[in-house]
């Protein structure tokens, strides 16, 4: 039985957890950065990586001292070492490698995408791989293949946008605020989706890749005709997305017809249009369908905490010397999308 404290730092959340081996979360703390960055109107690298080093020692102590443990009792600690913005990704690494070095513990470097991809499996123990991951966020929009800890088949990325920076852009397009998700769907509930027509970018297309920037173009110029309400125009993008992300989940799901669920992670499966049309696509293809928790869903440490566990427990630890990465692919045997890597 081990006990691994995480520390996430790759975007705009700061957090620290504990968790063991038996799934038990001992104490997780988050700090969100959206009063810095909201008068941006997006994440601004900077401000987060110095909000990080603000952030950390207070939630590291905060996390310990619920637990009620210290750090001799750890038995390692992970920390996210990429993807992500560079600065940040840096800061939480440079936390975990000192606090290491000082308990003389391990270190486990861990792939943020990683933590998401096996997040699921944190709260879920009947969770049985391989299943389908549609991880869909602010910084991600992928389809993962999760077939066991380090199997992951990339069967799909976006060629530009993420689906939560649609989401953003275009809250920002409509004056709405940041983060924009939330602000979009609380808009679109008194819209028309059928309003505005608006493209479904590669629907129906072979692969199954994602595409959101011609949609946030289109919705530009509906903003600019005049001629639409805000709810309606939040109603009818918020519906063109959810068609996109079936539409290639579902593609994707041809793929590997030896998949046990259809699993979404990411800050847009908070959004209720996006869960219930995904459930019911699992339900037509007789799949379980699994949403963690939302916080789970969202950045956070105990997904961290948890892979650095999964990895502990199997040996693999990482040196000191450790880069931080701005990119690290999960696959990397997965095809070059042309415009894509941008993220991940
Ligand atoms: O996973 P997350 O917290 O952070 C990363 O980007 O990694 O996801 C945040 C993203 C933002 O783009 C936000 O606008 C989107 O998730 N989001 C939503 C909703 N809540 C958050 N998108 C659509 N509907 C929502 N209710
Ligand atoms: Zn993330």
């Amino acid at each position: 039985m081990s006990l691994v404290l995480g520390i996430e730092s790759s975007c705009d959340e700061t957090a620290a957890a504990l968790v063991a081996s038996d799934r038990r979360i001992l104490a997780h703390r988050l700090a969100g950065q959206e009063d810095a960055h909201g008068p941006y109107g997006g994440v601004v690298p900077e401000i987060a990586a110095r909000a990080h080093v603000e952030a950390i020692p207070g939630l590291v102590e905060g996390t310990l001292a619920e637990a009620g443990i210290g750090l001799e009792s750890v038995d390692a600690i992970a920390a996210t070492a990429g993807p992500g913005l560079i600065g940040g990704v840096m800061v939480g690494l440079a936390a975990a490698k000192g606090l290491a070095l000082a308990a003389g513990k391990p270190l486990v470097a861990v792939n943020h995408l990683e933590g998401h991809a096996l997040s699921p499996t944190l709260t879920e123990p009947g969770l049985a791989f391989p299943y389908l991951l549609l991880l869909v966020s602010g910084g991600h929009c992928q389809l993962l293949f999760v077939e066991g800890l380090g199997r992951y088949r990339r069967l799909a990325t976006t060629i530009d946008d993420a689906a939560g920076e649609a989401f953003d852009k275009t809250a920002k397009l409509l004056g709405l605020g940041f983060p924009g998700g939330p602000a979009v769907e609380r808009a679109a509930r008194s819209g028309e989706a059928a309003a505005v027509p608006l493209p479904r970018p590669l629907l129906g297309s072979p692969e199954p890749h994602f595409s959101f920037a011609g949609l946030k173009s289109a919705v530009l110029r509906a903003v600019e005709s005049g001629r639409h309400s805000t709810a309606d125009i939040a109603a009818s993008f918020q519906r063109a997305v959810v068609e996109c992300l079936v539409d290639r989940t579902a593609r994707a799901l041809e793929r590997v017809p030896e998949a046990r669920a259809l699993v979404v992670a990411g800050g847009v499966a908070a959004n209720a249009g996006v869960r219930s049309a995904l459930m019911a696509l699992a339900g037509a293809r007789g799949l379980p369908f699994v949403a963690p928790p939302l916080w789970l869903c969202t950045d956070n440490a105990a997904m961290i905490a948890w892979a650095g566990v999964l990895r502990f427990d199997c040996g693999l630890t990482d040196p000191l010397d450790t880069p931080a990465r701005a990119r690290w692919p999960l696959d990397p045997g997965a095809d070059r999308v042309r415009g894509a890597g941008v993220k991940a």
